[in-house]
Protein backbone atom coordinates (compact mmCIF):
# COMPACT_ATOMS: atom_id res chain seq x y z
CA UNK A 1 0.00 0.00 0.00
CA UNK A 2 1.15 3.37 -0.96
CA UNK A 3 0.44 6.84 1.42
CA UNK A 4 0.07 10.01 0.30
CA UNK A 5 -0.28 12.81 1.98
CA UNK A 6 -3.08 14.62 0.76
CA UNK A 7 -0.95 17.76 -0.22
CA UNK A 8 0.87 15.87 -2.60
CA UNK A 9 1.04 14.39 -5.56
CA UNK A 10 3.61 12.11 -5.54
CA UNK A 11 2.62 8.68 -5.54
CA UNK A 12 4.03 4.78 -6.82
CA UNK A 13 2.25 5.71 -10.37
CA UNK A 14 4.03 8.88 -9.84
CA UNK A 15 7.42 8.52 -8.08
CA UNK A 16 9.51 11.56 -6.57
CA UNK A 17 12.57 12.40 -7.67
CA UNK A 18 14.30 11.84 -4.50
CA UNK A 19 18.33 13.48 -5.10
CA UNK A 20 20.51 11.32 -3.85
CA UNK A 21 22.52 12.78 -1.13
CA UNK A 22 24.79 10.45 0.80
CA UNK A 23 25.90 7.08 -0.87
CA UNK A 24 29.05 5.41 1.59
CA UNK A 25 29.51 1.72 2.84
CA UNK A 26 29.13 0.28 6.30
CA UNK A 27 31.59 -2.20 5.89
CA UNK A 28 35.37 -2.80 5.69
CA UNK A 29 37.11 -2.50 2.45
CA UNK A 30 38.08 -6.02 1.17
CA UNK A 31 35.24 -7.76 2.95
CA UNK A 32 33.99 -9.23 0.20
CA UNK A 33 30.74 -8.21 0.80
CA UNK A 34 29.10 -3.90 0.76
CA UNK A 35 25.96 -2.80 2.58
CA UNK A 36 25.81 0.95 2.31
CA UNK A 37 23.92 3.43 4.05
CA UNK A 38 22.26 6.20 1.51
CA UNK A 39 20.56 9.27 2.05
CA UNK A 40 17.45 11.07 0.32
CA UNK A 41 16.22 14.65 0.01
CA UNK A 42 12.40 14.49 -0.26
CA UNK A 43 12.43 18.54 0.85
CA UNK A 44 9.57 20.17 -1.24
CA UNK A 45 7.48 16.92 -2.47
CA UNK A 46 4.65 17.37 0.37
CA UNK A 47 5.53 13.69 1.11
CA UNK A 48 5.73 12.24 4.81
CA UNK A 49 6.60 9.01 6.56
CA UNK A 50 6.74 6.83 9.75
CA UNK A 51 9.37 4.91 11.15
CA UNK A 52 8.65 1.61 10.23
CA UNK A 53 7.65 2.84 6.70
CA UNK A 54 9.75 1.09 3.65
CA UNK A 55 11.14 3.49 0.65
CA UNK A 56 10.00 2.09 -2.96
CA UNK A 57 12.61 2.20 -5.56
CA UNK A 58 12.36 2.71 -9.25
CA UNK A 59 15.62 1.61 -10.59
CA UNK A 60 17.17 0.80 -13.87
CA UNK A 61 19.36 -1.78 -15.63
CA UNK A 62 23.20 -1.72 -16.66
CA UNK A 63 23.79 -0.03 -19.50
CA UNK A 64 26.54 -1.70 -20.26
CA UNK A 65 24.34 -5.36 -19.57
CA UNK A 66 21.59 -3.58 -22.44
CA UNK A 67 24.73 -2.87 -24.91
CA UNK A 68 25.58 -6.34 -24.65
CA UNK A 69 21.97 -7.85 -24.90
CA UNK A 70 21.46 -5.37 -27.66
CA UNK A 71 24.41 -6.52 -29.91
CA UNK A 72 23.95 -10.36 -28.84
CA UNK A 73 20.35 -9.66 -30.21
CA UNK A 74 21.67 -7.73 -33.27
CA UNK A 75 19.10 -4.51 -32.73
CA UNK A 76 20.44 -0.93 -33.11
CA UNK A 77 18.86 -0.08 -30.19
CA UNK A 78 16.68 2.38 -31.61
CA UNK A 79 14.32 -0.01 -32.97
CA UNK A 80 10.86 1.40 -31.64
CA UNK A 81 8.92 -1.12 -29.29
CA UNK A 82 5.70 -1.26 -26.52
CA UNK A 83 6.35 -1.10 -23.00
CA UNK A 84 4.43 -3.10 -20.78
CA UNK A 85 2.41 0.05 -20.17
CA UNK A 86 1.77 0.60 -23.30
CA UNK A 87 4.34 3.26 -24.61
CA UNK A 88 6.27 3.46 -27.79
CA UNK A 89 9.69 3.34 -26.75
CA UNK A 90 13.28 2.62 -28.70
CA UNK A 91 14.30 -0.77 -27.38
CA UNK A 92 17.55 0.36 -25.74
CA UNK A 93 15.41 2.41 -23.31
CA UNK A 94 13.07 -0.77 -22.88
CA UNK A 95 15.96 -2.37 -21.97
CA UNK A 96 17.47 -0.28 -19.46
CA UNK A 97 14.21 0.99 -17.87
CA UNK A 98 10.80 -0.40 -18.49
CA UNK A 99 11.48 -4.12 -18.22
CA UNK A 100 13.43 -7.16 -16.64
CA UNK A 101 16.54 -7.98 -18.11
CA UNK A 102 18.45 -10.44 -15.50
CA UNK A 103 15.80 -13.67 -14.64
CA UNK A 104 14.08 -15.17 -17.37
CA UNK A 105 11.06 -16.91 -17.15
CA UNK A 106 9.61 -20.32 -18.26
CA UNK A 107 8.02 -17.90 -21.29
CA UNK A 108 10.85 -16.30 -22.25
CA UNK A 109 12.80 -20.14 -22.38
CA UNK A 110 10.26 -21.61 -24.10
CA UNK A 111 10.44 -18.91 -26.57
CA UNK A 112 13.99 -18.83 -27.12
CA UNK A 113 13.51 -23.06 -27.34
CA UNK A 114 11.03 -22.80 -30.18
CA UNK A 115 13.70 -20.52 -32.17
CA UNK A 116 16.73 -22.96 -31.43
CA UNK A 117 14.24 -25.91 -32.42
CA UNK A 118 15.30 -27.39 -29.02
CA UNK A 119 12.32 -29.71 -28.18
CA UNK A 120 14.59 -30.62 -24.57
CA UNK A 121 14.81 -27.37 -23.61
CA UNK A 122 10.66 -26.46 -24.60
CA UNK A 123 9.45 -29.36 -23.27
CA UNK A 124 11.38 -28.42 -19.74
CA UNK A 125 10.31 -25.07 -19.77
CA UNK A 126 6.50 -25.58 -20.64
CA UNK A 127 5.74 -29.59 -18.87
CA UNK A 128 4.80 -28.76 -15.42
CA UNK A 129 5.74 -32.28 -14.37
CA UNK A 130 9.39 -30.81 -14.96
CA UNK A 131 9.02 -27.73 -12.72
CA UNK A 132 12.03 -28.89 -10.54
CA UNK A 133 14.36 -29.46 -13.72
CA UNK A 134 13.66 -25.89 -15.12
CA UNK A 135 14.09 -24.86 -11.64
CA UNK A 136 17.93 -26.29 -11.60
CA UNK A 137 18.57 -25.11 -15.28
CA UNK A 138 17.49 -21.67 -14.59
CA UNK A 139 19.22 -21.19 -11.03
CA UNK A 140 21.90 -18.12 -11.46
CA UNK A 141 21.31 -18.46 -15.34
CA UNK A 142 20.23 -14.76 -16.90
CA UNK A 143 18.66 -13.78 -20.00
CA UNK A 144 22.05 -13.43 -21.32
CA UNK A 145 23.43 -16.55 -21.00
CA UNK A 146 20.35 -17.88 -23.10
CA UNK A 147 20.88 -15.39 -26.02
CA UNK A 148 24.47 -16.47 -25.88
CA UNK A 149 23.87 -20.49 -25.69
CA UNK A 150 21.44 -19.94 -28.46
CA UNK A 151 22.28 -17.83 -30.87
CA UNK A 152 19.94 -19.32 -33.70
CA UNK A 153 16.87 -18.00 -31.79
CA UNK A 154 16.63 -14.59 -33.27
CA UNK A 155 14.03 -12.37 -32.71
CA UNK A 156 12.42 -8.98 -34.16
CA UNK A 157 12.41 -6.01 -31.73
CA UNK A 158 9.00 -6.03 -30.68
CA UNK A 159 8.96 -9.87 -30.44
CA UNK A 160 11.69 -9.76 -27.92
CA UNK A 161 9.88 -7.15 -26.34
CA UNK A 162 6.36 -8.92 -25.63
CA UNK A 163 8.56 -11.50 -23.57
CA UNK A 164 9.47 -9.15 -21.40
CA UNK A 165 8.59 -8.62 -17.80
CA UNK A 166 7.68 -4.99 -16.22
CA UNK A 167 10.65 -3.63 -13.90
CA UNK A 168 9.29 -3.71 -10.46
CA UNK A 169 10.05 -1.38 -7.95
CA UNK A 170 12.32 -2.83 -4.56
CA UNK A 171 11.29 -1.91 -1.15
CA UNK A 172 14.04 -0.80 1.55
CA UNK A 173 12.94 -0.48 5.35
CA UNK A 174 13.43 3.22 6.26
CA UNK A 175 16.83 3.43 8.35
CA UNK A 176 15.34 7.06 9.59
CA UNK A 177 12.83 9.07 11.92
CA UNK A 178 11.47 12.38 9.90
CA UNK A 179 11.72 13.73 13.45
CA UNK A 180 15.54 13.16 13.32
CA UNK A 181 16.26 13.99 10.07
CA UNK A 182 13.34 16.00 8.74
CA UNK A 183 13.23 16.09 4.25
CA UNK A 184 15.18 13.13 4.79
CA UNK A 185 14.93 9.64 4.15
CA UNK A 186 17.91 6.99 5.01
CA UNK A 187 18.21 3.60 3.80
CA UNK A 188 20.96 0.77 4.39
CA UNK A 189 20.76 -2.03 1.30
CA UNK A 190 23.15 -4.79 1.40
CA UNK A 191 24.95 -4.33 -2.43
CA UNK A 192 23.68 -8.20 -4.57
CA UNK A 193 26.74 -9.18 -6.18
CA UNK A 194 28.00 -12.44 -6.99
CA UNK A 195 29.37 -15.01 -9.70
CA UNK A 196 26.90 -17.43 -11.66
CA UNK A 197 27.91 -19.81 -15.05
CA UNK A 198 31.75 -17.71 -14.66
CA UNK A 199 30.24 -14.36 -15.08
CA UNK A 200 29.77 -12.05 -12.60
CA UNK A 201 26.12 -10.87 -11.64
CA UNK A 202 24.60 -7.41 -9.94
CA UNK A 203 21.37 -6.98 -8.03
CA UNK A 204 19.57 -4.48 -10.16
CA UNK A 205 18.21 -2.20 -7.41
CA UNK A 206 20.83 -2.52 -4.73
CA UNK A 207 24.00 -1.96 -7.74
CA UNK A 208 21.92 0.94 -9.24
CA UNK A 209 21.99 2.99 -6.03
CA UNK A 210 25.68 1.35 -5.24
CA UNK A 211 27.38 2.36 -8.75
CA UNK A 212 24.81 4.33 -11.07
CA UNK A 213 23.11 6.97 -9.30
CA UNK A 214 25.59 10.02 -8.59
CA UNK A 215 25.39 12.27 -5.75
CA UNK A 216 23.19 14.79 -6.31
CA UNK A 217 20.98 13.24 -9.04
CA UNK A 218 17.40 11.52 -8.70
CA UNK A 219 16.25 8.68 -7.79
CA UNK A 220 12.26 7.76 -8.63
CA UNK A 221 10.94 6.86 -5.04
CA UNK A 222 7.29 6.25 -3.38
CA UNK A 223 6.33 5.54 0.38
CA UNK A 224 5.04 2.16 1.33
CA UNK A 225 3.34 2.12 4.65
CA UNK A 226 3.44 -0.56 6.89
CA UNK A 227 0.96 -0.24 9.71
CA UNK A 228 1.87 -3.72 11.25
CA UNK A 229 5.24 -2.53 12.17
CA UNK A 230 4.57 0.94 13.56
CA UNK A 231 6.23 1.69 17.39
CA UNK A 232 3.57 0.67 20.17
CA UNK A 233 1.81 3.56 20.71
CA UNK A 234 2.75 3.60 24.61
CA UNK A 235 5.51 5.02 24.62
CA UNK A 236 6.26 3.26 27.75
CA UNK A 237 6.31 0.48 26.66
CA UNK A 238 9.29 -1.60 26.39
CA UNK A 239 10.83 -3.36 23.01
CA UNK A 240 13.16 -6.25 22.07
CA UNK A 241 14.32 -5.60 18.72
CA UNK A 242 16.23 -8.41 16.68
CA UNK A 243 17.47 -7.05 13.28
CA UNK A 244 20.60 -9.19 12.26
CA UNK A 245 22.50 -7.40 8.51
CA UNK A 246 20.34 -4.92 7.07
CA UNK A 247 17.38 -5.79 9.18
CA UNK A 248 19.02 -2.90 11.35
CA UNK A 249 17.37 -0.51 9.49
CA UNK A 250 13.78 0.48 11.14
CA UNK A 251 15.85 -0.28 14.70
CA UNK A 252 18.01 3.29 13.79
CA UNK A 253 14.48 5.06 13.09
CA UNK A 254 12.72 3.40 16.07
CA UNK A 255 15.68 4.75 18.49
CA UNK A 256 16.11 7.67 16.67
CA UNK A 257 12.01 8.15 17.36
CA UNK A 258 11.91 7.32 20.73
CA UNK A 259 15.12 9.66 21.22
CA UNK A 260 13.29 12.73 19.95
CA UNK A 261 9.77 11.40 21.16
CA UNK A 262 11.57 11.51 24.75
CA UNK A 263 9.43 7.65 25.26
CA UNK A 264 10.75 6.34 28.33
CA UNK A 265 10.13 2.68 27.14
CA UNK A 266 13.07 0.45 27.52
CA UNK A 267 14.85 -0.49 24.20
CA UNK A 268 16.93 -3.61 23.88
CA UNK A 269 18.62 -4.71 20.44
CA UNK A 270 19.84 -7.96 19.49
CA UNK A 271 22.15 -6.68 16.61
CA UNK A 272 24.38 -9.38 14.35
CA UNK A 273 26.79 -9.29 11.67
CA UNK A 274 30.03 -10.97 10.51
CA UNK A 275 32.72 -9.34 12.14
CA UNK A 276 33.00 -6.41 14.98
CA UNK A 277 35.72 -4.52 13.12
CA UNK A 278 34.22 -5.20 9.12
CA UNK A 279 30.32 -4.66 8.99
CA UNK A 280 29.30 -3.81 12.23
CA UNK A 281 26.68 -1.89 10.98
CA UNK A 282 26.31 1.44 12.27
CA UNK A 283 28.44 0.29 15.43
CA UNK A 284 29.40 3.89 16.54
CA UNK A 285 25.92 5.35 16.44
CA UNK A 286 24.35 1.73 18.44
CA UNK A 287 27.43 2.40 21.05
CA UNK A 288 26.49 5.73 21.41
CA UNK A 289 22.95 4.85 22.04
CA UNK A 290 23.89 2.43 24.51
CA UNK A 291 26.28 4.80 26.43
CA UNK A 292 23.66 7.88 26.75
CA UNK A 293 20.83 5.72 27.78
CA UNK A 294 18.40 5.64 24.84
CA UNK A 295 19.29 2.20 24.01
CA UNK A 296 18.99 0.04 27.18
CA UNK A 297 20.78 -2.92 26.30
CA UNK A 298 22.72 -4.06 23.33
CA UNK A 299 23.46 -7.35 22.75
CA UNK A 300 25.68 -8.47 19.90
CA UNK A 301 26.09 -11.74 17.91
CA UNK A 302 29.36 -11.73 15.88
CA UNK A 303 29.04 -14.82 13.69
CA UNK A 304 32.38 -15.34 12.43
CA UNK A 305 34.73 -13.34 15.08
CA UNK A 306 35.25 -16.99 16.67
CA UNK A 307 35.61 -20.67 15.23
CA UNK A 308 32.16 -21.86 15.46
CA UNK A 309 28.79 -19.36 14.32
CA UNK A 310 26.99 -16.99 17.03
CA UNK A 311 23.81 -15.77 15.96
CA UNK A 312 21.31 -13.71 17.23
CA UNK A 313 19.30 -16.21 18.03
CA UNK A 314 21.81 -17.91 20.39
CA UNK A 315 22.32 -14.59 22.32
CA UNK A 316 18.48 -14.47 22.80
CA UNK A 317 19.08 -18.09 24.51
CA UNK A 318 21.67 -16.76 26.42
CA UNK A 319 19.36 -14.03 27.55
CA UNK A 320 16.70 -15.97 28.16
CA UNK A 321 15.52 -15.42 32.09
CA UNK A 322 16.14 -11.13 30.80
CA UNK A 323 14.20 -11.65 27.86
CA UNK A 324 11.11 -13.81 29.99
CA UNK A 325 11.50 -10.86 32.36
CA UNK A 326 10.97 -7.77 29.60
CA UNK A 327 8.20 -10.27 27.85
CA UNK A 328 6.36 -10.34 31.07
CA UNK A 329 6.41 -6.40 31.59
CA UNK A 330 4.74 -6.10 28.29
CA UNK A 331 7.44 -5.82 25.53
CA UNK A 332 7.14 -5.34 22.05
CA UNK A 333 9.07 -8.60 20.29
CA UNK A 334 10.11 -7.28 16.84
CA UNK A 335 12.48 -8.98 13.95
CA UNK A 336 13.71 -7.39 10.57
CA UNK A 337 15.89 -8.78 7.93
CA UNK A 338 15.80 -12.25 6.41
CA UNK A 339 12.93 -14.41 5.97
CA UNK A 340 14.23 -17.59 5.09
CA UNK A 341 16.43 -18.92 7.69
CA UNK A 342 16.82 -16.44 10.65
CA UNK A 343 12.86 -15.07 11.46
CA UNK A 344 12.44 -19.11 11.51
CA UNK A 345 15.09 -19.26 13.59
CA UNK A 346 14.38 -16.39 16.27
CA UNK A 347 10.60 -17.31 16.57
CA UNK A 348 12.30 -21.12 17.57
CA UNK A 349 14.53 -19.08 20.19
CA UNK A 350 11.84 -17.23 21.60
CA UNK A 351 9.65 -20.56 22.12
CA UNK A 352 12.93 -21.90 23.86
CA UNK A 353 13.00 -18.98 26.08
CA UNK A 354 9.15 -18.93 27.12
CA UNK A 355 9.62 -22.61 27.62
CA UNK A 356 12.88 -22.82 29.44
CA UNK A 357 12.57 -19.84 31.89
CA UNK A 358 8.63 -19.33 32.08
CA UNK A 359 8.19 -23.07 32.98
CA UNK A 360 6.11 -24.34 30.21
CA UNK A 361 5.84 -27.27 27.79
CA UNK A 362 6.15 -26.75 24.05
CA UNK A 363 2.50 -26.49 23.23
CA UNK A 364 1.81 -23.92 25.91
CA UNK A 365 5.00 -22.18 24.87
CA UNK A 366 4.01 -21.73 21.33
CA UNK A 367 0.94 -20.77 22.20
CA UNK A 368 2.24 -17.62 24.30
CA UNK A 369 4.01 -16.81 21.32
CA UNK A 370 1.25 -17.17 19.33
CA UNK A 371 -0.63 -14.81 21.42
CA UNK A 372 2.07 -12.10 20.95
CA UNK A 373 1.26 -12.36 17.74
CA UNK A 374 -2.52 -12.09 18.04
CA UNK A 375 -2.25 -9.14 20.43
CA UNK A 376 0.14 -7.42 18.02
CA UNK A 377 2.89 -7.53 19.99
CA UNK A 378 5.41 -9.47 18.12
CA UNK A 379 5.94 -7.60 14.61
CA UNK A 380 7.98 -8.62 11.93
CA UNK A 381 9.16 -7.44 8.83
CA UNK A 382 11.05 -9.83 6.92
CA UNK A 383 11.69 -10.34 2.84
C1 LIG B 1 9.54 -4.81 3.02
C2 LIG B 1 10.94 -5.02 2.49
C3 LIG B 1 11.98 -4.32 3.07
C4 LIG B 1 13.28 -4.50 2.61
N1 LIG B 1 14.29 -3.82 3.20
C5 LIG B 1 15.55 -3.98 2.77
C6 LIG B 1 16.62 -3.25 3.40
O1 LIG B 1 16.42 -2.45 4.33
N2 LIG B 1 17.87 -3.46 2.92
C7 LIG B 1 18.14 -4.32 1.89
O2 LIG B 1 19.30 -4.46 1.49
N3 LIG B 1 17.14 -5.02 1.29
C8 LIG B 1 15.87 -4.85 1.69
N4 LIG B 1 14.86 -5.53 1.06
C9 LIG B 1 15.19 -6.35 -0.13
C10 LIG B 1 15.15 -5.44 -1.38
O3 LIG B 1 13.81 -5.05 -1.66
C11 LIG B 1 15.69 -6.13 -2.65
O4 LIG B 1 15.04 -7.36 -2.80
C12 LIG B 1 17.20 -6.35 -2.63
O5 LIG B 1 17.90 -5.12 -2.53
C13 LIG B 1 17.66 -7.06 -3.91
O6 LIG B 1 17.26 -6.28 -5.00
P1 LIG B 1 18.20 -6.10 -6.29
O7 LIG B 1 17.36 -5.43 -7.32
O8 LIG B 1 19.49 -5.48 -5.93
O9 LIG B 1 18.49 -7.58 -6.71
P2 LIG B 1 17.70 -8.43 -7.83
O10 LIG B 1 18.10 -7.99 -9.17
O11 LIG B 1 16.27 -8.43 -7.47
O12 LIG B 1 18.35 -9.81 -7.57
C14 LIG B 1 18.10 -10.51 -6.35
C15 LIG B 1 18.13 -11.97 -6.72
O13 LIG B 1 19.48 -12.31 -7.00
C16 LIG B 1 19.64 -13.67 -6.76
N5 LIG B 1 20.83 -13.84 -5.92
C17 LIG B 1 21.25 -13.04 -4.92
N6 LIG B 1 22.38 -13.52 -4.40
C18 LIG B 1 22.68 -14.63 -5.12
C19 LIG B 1 23.73 -15.57 -5.08
N7 LIG B 1 24.72 -15.45 -4.20
N8 LIG B 1 23.70 -16.59 -5.96
C20 LIG B 1 22.70 -16.72 -6.87
N9 LIG B 1 21.68 -15.87 -6.94
C21 LIG B 1 21.68 -14.84 -6.08
C22 LIG B 1 18.40 -14.17 -6.06
O14 LIG B 1 17.59 -14.82 -7.02
C23 LIG B 1 17.70 -12.91 -5.62
O15 LIG B 1 16.31 -13.04 -5.57
C24 LIG B 1 13.54 -5.38 1.53
C25 LIG B 1 12.49 -6.07 0.94
C26 LIG B 1 11.21 -5.90 1.40
C27 LIG B 1 10.10 -6.66 0.75
N1 LIG C 1 15.20 -11.21 -0.63
C1 LIG C 1 16.20 -10.45 -1.00
O1 LIG C 1 16.35 -10.09 -2.12
C2 LIG C 1 17.19 -10.01 0.02
C3 LIG C 1 17.99 -8.91 -0.23
C4 LIG C 1 18.92 -8.50 0.74
C5 LIG C 1 19.00 -9.24 1.92
N2 LIG C 1 18.19 -10.31 2.11
C6 LIG C 1 18.30 -11.10 3.31
O2 LIG C 1 18.33 -10.21 4.41
C7 LIG C 1 19.31 -10.63 5.32
C8 LIG C 1 20.14 -9.47 5.75
O3 LIG C 1 21.01 -9.20 4.70
P1 LIG C 1 22.51 -8.88 4.94
O4 LIG C 1 23.25 -9.06 3.65
O5 LIG C 1 22.64 -7.59 5.61
O6 LIG C 1 22.87 -10.03 5.98
P2 LIG C 1 24.24 -10.80 6.17
O7 LIG C 1 25.33 -9.81 6.38
O8 LIG C 1 24.36 -11.83 5.13
O9 LIG C 1 23.96 -11.54 7.55
C9 LIG C 1 23.96 -10.84 8.79
C10 LIG C 1 24.36 -11.79 9.88
O10 LIG C 1 23.35 -12.79 10.02
C11 LIG C 1 24.03 -14.05 10.10
N3 LIG C 1 23.13 -15.14 9.76
C12 LIG C 1 23.20 -16.03 8.73
N4 LIG C 1 22.22 -16.96 8.84
C13 LIG C 1 21.53 -16.64 9.96
C14 LIG C 1 20.41 -17.23 10.60
N5 LIG C 1 19.80 -18.32 10.13
N6 LIG C 1 19.96 -16.66 11.73
C15 LIG C 1 20.55 -15.55 12.25
N7 LIG C 1 21.61 -14.97 11.69
C16 LIG C 1 22.09 -15.49 10.55
C17 LIG C 1 25.22 -13.89 9.20
O11 LIG C 1 26.18 -14.87 9.54
P3 LIG C 1 27.09 -15.69 8.49
O12 LIG C 1 27.04 -14.97 7.17
O13 LIG C 1 28.46 -15.68 9.09
O14 LIG C 1 26.51 -17.07 8.45
C18 LIG C 1 25.67 -12.51 9.60
O15 LIG C 1 26.42 -12.56 10.78
C19 LIG C 1 20.18 -11.68 4.65
O16 LIG C 1 20.13 -12.84 5.44
C20 LIG C 1 19.59 -11.88 3.28
O17 LIG C 1 19.30 -13.23 2.99
C21 LIG C 1 17.30 -10.71 1.19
Amino acid sequence: MSIPAASSPWSRKNPFPAPLRVNRSLCAPGLGKDTRHYEVSIAGSGLAYEVGDSLGIFPQNEPALVEEMLSTLGFSGEEAVTTPDGHEVPVRRLLGRNCVITEPDKKLVAAVALKAGDTDLHSMATDPARKDALADYLWGREIIDLLIEYPTARFTPPEFAALLRKLQPRLYSIASSPKAHPDEVHLCVATIAYDSLGRPRKGVCSTYLAERVPTGEPVPVFFHTAKHFRLPENGDAPIIMVGPGTGIAPFRAYLEERRATGAKGKNWLFFGSRQRTEDFLYGEELEAFHRDGALHRLTLAFSRDQAHKIYVQHRMREEAAELWKWLEEGAYFYVCGDAKHMAKDVEEALVHVVEQVGGKSHEEATAYVQALKTTKRYRKDVY
